[in-house]
């Protein structure tokens, strides 16, 4: 047996460090994350929004406002409180309102997305869901009230906007910084009775 000496231990400490320290593949790596694949974190991902199909090849982490924000510039969505909290992301998916900063894009492929901008089309009328906010005067800075006409138009079909009460309540996750609360309830009583419930 070879003599153990304080020279062979730092020797062989030595070896094994170098061994340790291989070059690593970093670029290997890292292009292996970037791409799309099993192991990566890019996917692609089929969206459908206002009735239009777009492939995207998205971090799987990607929210679907920050999709439609960030990817294909569909603005009208906006992005207040980026956790939940506020309400100004909300579109509709499977018909339903979804507050889109709390869902992942690759979660919802294939499935129907309505934005503020499908709303109504380019060149017809206004939704009067979108009407009524403008003729009860239901906004100051306008920044929340995508989220609130998303949201009021999935309310009015849920059934739950027959009296002021049930208004607020069902309205309360839409936030207004300018506290234009009772011109939106308003708006929403004009709009109600021209909207189907569901
Ligand atoms: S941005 Fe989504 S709830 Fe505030
Ligand atoms: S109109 Fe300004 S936040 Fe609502």
């Amino acid at each position: 047996m070879a003599k153990l000496t304080r020279r062979t231990v730092i020797t062989a400490g030595a070896a094994m460090a170098g061994a340790a320290l291989q070059p690593v593949p970093l670029l290997a790596r890292d292009d292996a994350r970037e791409g799309e694949g099993a192991h990566s974190n890019v996917a692609r991902v089929r969206l459908m929004i206002n009735g239009r199909e777009h492939q995207l090849s998205l971090d799987r982490r990607t929210t679907v406002l920050d999709a439609l924000r960030e990817h294909l510039q569909l603005t009208g969505t906006k992005k207040g409180c980026d956790q939940g909290q506020c309400g100004a992301c909300t579109v509709h998916i499977r018909g339903e309102r979804v507050l889109s900063c709390l869902t992942l894009a690759v979660a919802v492929q294939g499935q129907r997305i309505d934005t503020i901008e499908g709303l109504s089309p380019p060149d017809g009328p206004l939704h009067p869901m979108q009407r009524a906010f403008i003729d009860q005067d239901a906004f100051q800075c306008g920044y929340c009230t995508p989220g609130h006409i998303m949201s009021a138009v999935a309310c009015v079909r849920e059934g739950h906007a027959r009296n002021d009460d049930e208004i607020r309540e069902y309205m309360s996750g839409n936030l207004c910084r300018c506290a234009a609360y009772p011109k939106i309830v308003a708006a929403i009583k004009q709009a109600r009775g021209l909207l189907e419930p569901a």
